[in-house]
């Protein structure tokens, strides 16, 4: 049976780290149709809204949608309702995609390309889970306002307790999978989301009790995160939290442009689960069609796609275990070069294919 993708490129580097992710998802499995649409600021440009009707639809009439970057420079200061942005905001809520799985991992050969001292990284292989559909970034009001002439704006962090518990629940049935070890990141101390957090996770542990709990403040998570990063295993926590710990902890690998992400939802069943993949990078439009992007975390996403929507463990493996060999062998991208010899976009893909 034909599987059908969703592959929306978007801004940025997002179409040439899309190609070359679609390149190697068509060698392992050339029978995945990909069919591509407009997303974002290449939506807006063609005055079209960030997510048109016919992106809408490809997407619900697909197995899973492999998503590149959105964003660029001229939105900057726009409201939301008129940035690219939009788009991932609108595809989250919407379809319902409330677990954005993020693994982190450094690859053998690149722990001398993390900011931190190579003994501290070595063999990193940690996942945040982060929520993805609650909190600050969707609660309502949500306004810019003027009252008794001044101005002012409002954000709503709420949380409710089912959505708590069934981002819980993912964050423990990884956990229970690899070493056993979850953290739970809040700011109980100031915020009653957090503390409802708290509870309910605390709640969702009785059902685990071979896994390992811990609770953190978010500002100490930040911290440890940079101090002992090898102890974590699954993070767990919300929205906001997890966007911010999400891009610390990438970049503990040397490059943010090697880091995946999943977003899943409650469509489908395990393994043939509708997802969102992209690269937890954004658009970064000062790179933009170079050919010097990294491919890493396209070619991965779509890895994670194979695994969790397409029920294809077996080419999820070959296509990490082809990357690993790459950076085994030396192969690096621009902003990992230090001196070695650089591979463009297409080439690092490449190199990848031709170890599938
Ligand atoms: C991410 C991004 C998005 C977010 C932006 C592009 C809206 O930073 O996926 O982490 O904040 O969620
Ligand atoms: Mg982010």
């Amino acid at each position: 049976m034909s599987e059908t993708i969703a592959l929306l490129p978007g801004d940025g580097v997002g179409p040439e780290v899309m190609r070359a992710a679609a390149g190697v998802l068509a060698r392992v499995r050339p029978d995945v149709t990909c069919e591509e649409a407009l997303v974002g600021g290449a939506a807006l440009e063609r005055g079209l809204p960030a997510l048109p009707d016919a992106t809408r639809a490809l997407c619900e009439r697909s197995a899973a949608i492999l998503f590149g970057s959105v964003g660029l420079p001229q939105y900057e200061g726009k409201p939301l309702e008129r940035r690219p942005e939009l788009a991932l905001f609108l595809l989250r809520r919407d379809f319902e995609l409330f677990a954005n799985i993020r693994p982190v991992r450094v690859f053998p050969g690149l722990e001398d390309a993390s900011s931190l001292r190579p003994e501290l990284v070595t063999g990193l292989d940690l996942i945040v889970v982060r929520e993805l559909t609650g909190g600050i970034y969707y609660g309502k009001p949500k306004e810019q306002r003027t009252v008794e002439g001044v101005d002012e704006a409002v954000d709503t962090m709420i949380y409710r307790a089912p959505e708590v518990e069934r981002i819980a629940r993912i964050g423990f049935e990884l956990a229970r999978g690899r070493r056993k070890r979850l953290t739970s990141v809040d700011k109980q101390n100031i915020l009653e989301t957090s503390r409802l957090w708290r509870r309910v996770v605390d709640d969702v542990a009785r059902d685990y009790p071979e896994v390992a709990l811990e609770h953190l403040l978010v500002d100490n998570a930040a911290m440890q995160l940079v101090r002992r990063p090898g102890d974590f295993d699954v993070i767990v926590t919300e929205n906001m939290f997890g966007d911010i710990l999400s891009d610390e902890a990438a970049i503990l690998t040397g490059s943010i442009g090697t880091l995946p992400s999943a977003s899943l939802g409650a469509r489908g069943r395990p393994g043939r689960q509708f997802g969102l993949y992209e690269p937890v990078a954004g658009s970064a439009p000062d790179i933009a069609g170079k050919g010097i992007a990294n491919p890493t975390a396209a070619i991965l996403s779509a890895a994670m796609l194979l695994r969790y929507s397409l029920d294809d463990e077996a080419s999820a493996a070959r296509i990490e275990r082809a990357v690993e060999g790459v950076y085994r062998d030396g192969g690096r991208t621009a902003e990992l070069a230090r001196g070695a010899k650089v591979l463009s976009t297409k080439a690092f893909a490449g190199e990848v294919a031709a170890r599938l």
